[in-house]
């Protein structure tokens, strides 16, 4: 019998479809048995979000704090497991903090220690340096990174930070903003990637994962762009001063937060589209460097 584990934490039940869908094939198989644990916080997150408190995670998401999880239950903890399916969504370019406060709790080394790790994200469409993160977070457990899919929704990209902005604050992905697509990882995503269940399967049953990755992307699990990762890296930049500045101001917070969501928007719509242009117009001067950075993040080597 193999034992697979299945960690997820969802607001809006999106991971959790997604977590569904790819455990399908695995659960079908008779002698593998799943069991799922979704992280639960002490002091749970409000969904829908306000803009007051959907802001105010950012300090904490960026610099990684983590916050108290309810004890993982007993027969969680008591088994060991042959596979690990970790499944995260991206806060501000972060892993979230019911998943980084998972990885960084004692409990984590245990369930993951010397155990196959394939990472499953369900963002926007900037999960790349958030993935180096969790990267660094597995290694710090001693897991072996083996996989990772990364379903995003579409759209370009600020589109989706208008519609995923706006489900984030009604809570409701299937409705449409005018003319605008649907929110989030679109549901042909979602149940297609029960294809994914069915690779990661076959690793499992020939405890063989050194290709797993490979067969994952002749799927279409990862889909790398230079011009994303570009405006992730800056972005991270940008956050790493602005929540160092914000997490000392103990007094003031609520009012630096609300002058860097003024930033935050000028950044989006005045500097993102900038910084596209740049990357058009130096595309054809970087293109073994970009060519590079694509094969990159479709592994799941770190540097
Ligand atoms: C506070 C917050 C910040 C987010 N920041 C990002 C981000 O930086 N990059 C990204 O791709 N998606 C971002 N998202 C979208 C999430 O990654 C995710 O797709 C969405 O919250 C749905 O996840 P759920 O399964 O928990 O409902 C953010 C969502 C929230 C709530």
């Amino acid at each position: 019998m193999k034992n697979v584990l299945v960690v997820y934490f969802s607001q809006s039940g999106q991971l959790k479809e997604i977590a569904d869908a790819i455990t399908g094939p695995l659960e079908a198989m008779q002698d593998v048995d799943v069991s799922f644990y979704c992280i639960e916080m002490e002091k749970p997150f409000p969904f829908p979000w306000v803009k007051e408190s959907f802001f105010d995670v950012f300090p904490e998401s960026f610099l990684q704090i983590p916050a108290q999880i309810k004890p993982i239950p007993q027969e969680i903890l008591d088994k060991k497991y042959d596979l690990v399916l970790f499944h995260y969504q991206v806060w501000f370019l972060s892993p979230s903090i019911p998943a980084n406060s998972f990885l960084k709790s004692p409990q984590a080394k245990q369930l993951l220690q010397g155990v196959p790790v394939v990472t499953i994200s369900g963002s926007r469409n900037m999960w790349f340096l958030a993935q180096e993160k969790i990267k660094a977070l597995l290694k710090e457990n001693g897991a072996l990174l083996k996989g990772n899919i990364a379903l995003v929704d579409r759209v370009g990209n600020l589109i989706s930070v208008i519609t995923i902005v706006e489900w984030m604050f009604s809570g409701k992905k299937e409705k449409h903003l005018g003319i605008f697509p649907l929110p989030g990882v679109s549901q042909k995503d979602i149940d297609e990637s029960q294809k994914f269940g069915h690779t990661i399967g076959q690793a499992l049953q020939s405890n063989h994962y050194d290709d797993l990755q490979e067969k994952l992307l002749a799927q279409d699990a990862v889909r790398v762009s230079p011009y994303l990762v570009a405006v992730d890296k800056k972005g991270n930049f940008i956050f790493s001063k602005w929540s160092a500045f914000i997490i000392k101001r103990t007094n003031t917070r609520k009012k630096w937060l609300k002058v860097f969501v003024v930033y935050l928007v000028l950044a989006i719509w005045v500097i993102s589209p900038i910084v596209y242009i740049l990357h058009l117009i130096t595309y054809p001067f970087k293109i073994n460097k970009i060519k590079k950075t694509v094969k990159y993040f479709k592994t799941v080597h770190s540097v």
